[in-house]
């Protein structure tokens, strides 16, 4: 049987990897069908075949800060699957830099991937969008704190928040709601190098009042739930995902009595 005009559709950008891999695997196995958007085409095209069976998932391989990308996306998601129920604005760049260190190339880069691209994606999907839908921007705690040498990062995950709040406004009357998840620091290819240094590990490890890193499938979990009807009194906040890191002073018991030298 067809049932593709009765699923609902989530778009997610960034889906070749990560939490944006996670994400699309989770709403597959809940019952959605998938627009995923990466550069990558032949990543996309070993997702979609890996949920065959359980999603249909349609790819457009491209750059997000591409002109006219996110109409491609949307326009995609009506004319293969009919509607559009959820946006998830995860495809992010991850330059790292302080400010003074921070060309105007990196800069424009880092603006046009992860607050150019989500507003454009938002600004397309919102007119799709029927009662009931939602979008969920992927921020960072480093956007509602600051951050030894977050630079562009931080401020662009900060704007995110905005985005995220006055959205909430705007639209949640007409049943759409905006919602940002917040994620600490997550294993995956943007974090992967980063974990080589120890002062890295220190600083997410022992100031995390937790027993384990967090995963892409934390990220994706809580997203899932957002968007669904048990999360549906939950708009324009932003949750963090960090096991406890952003809320609490904490520091493990071994770097309380570790000696300085
Ligand atoms: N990992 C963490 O610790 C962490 C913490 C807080 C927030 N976040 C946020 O979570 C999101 C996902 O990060 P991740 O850790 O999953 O990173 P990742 O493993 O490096 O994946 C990034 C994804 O974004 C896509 N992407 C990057 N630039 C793109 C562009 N210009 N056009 C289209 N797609 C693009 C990549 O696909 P292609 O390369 O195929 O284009 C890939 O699918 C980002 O917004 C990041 O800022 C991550």
């Amino acid at each position: 049987m067809d049932n593709t005009a009765q699923k609902p559709v989530a778009l997610v950008t960034g889906a070749s990897a990560g939490i944006g891999d996670a994400v699309t695997r989770r709403f597959a196995a809940g019952g959605y069908n998938i627009v995923a958007v990466a550069r990558r085409k032949e990543r996309l095209e070993q997702l979609a075949s890996s949920l065959s069976g359980t999603a249909e998932v349609a790819i457009l391989a491209g750059d997000v800060s591409a002109p006219g990308i996110a109409e491609r996306a949307v326009a995609l998601a009506k004319s293969t699957f009919g509607r559009l129920d959820c946006l998830v604005n995860n495809a992010g760049s991850g330059k790292w830099a302080p400010v003074h260190e921070t060309d105007d190339a990196t800069l424009d880069e880092v603006i046009d991937i992860s607050m150019k691209a989500p507003f454009r994606f938002c600004r397309a999907a919102i007119p799709a969008m029927g009662p009931g839908s939602s979008i969920i921007n992927v921020g960072s705690v480093f956007g509602t704190l600051g951050g030894l040498d977050g630079g562009i990062y931080c401020a662009v995950k900060a704007g995110l928040v905005g985005l995220t709040q006055t959205m909430a406004a705007q639209y949640g009357a007409q049943g759409i709601r905006s919602n940002l998840v917040a994620p600490g620091v997550i294993r995956t290819d943007m974090t992967e190098a980063a974990w080589e240094f120890p002062a890295f590990q220190r600083v997410n490890q022992e100031m995390t009042p937790f027993d384990r890193d967090g995963t892409p499938q934390d990220v994706a979990n809580t997203i899932y739930f957002l968007a669904s009807k048990e999360g549906s009194y939950i708009n324009g906040q932003t949750i963090a995902l960090d096991g406890g890191w952003s809320t609490t002073k904490y520091l493990c018991r071994e770097a309380l009595v570790a000696e300085r030298k």
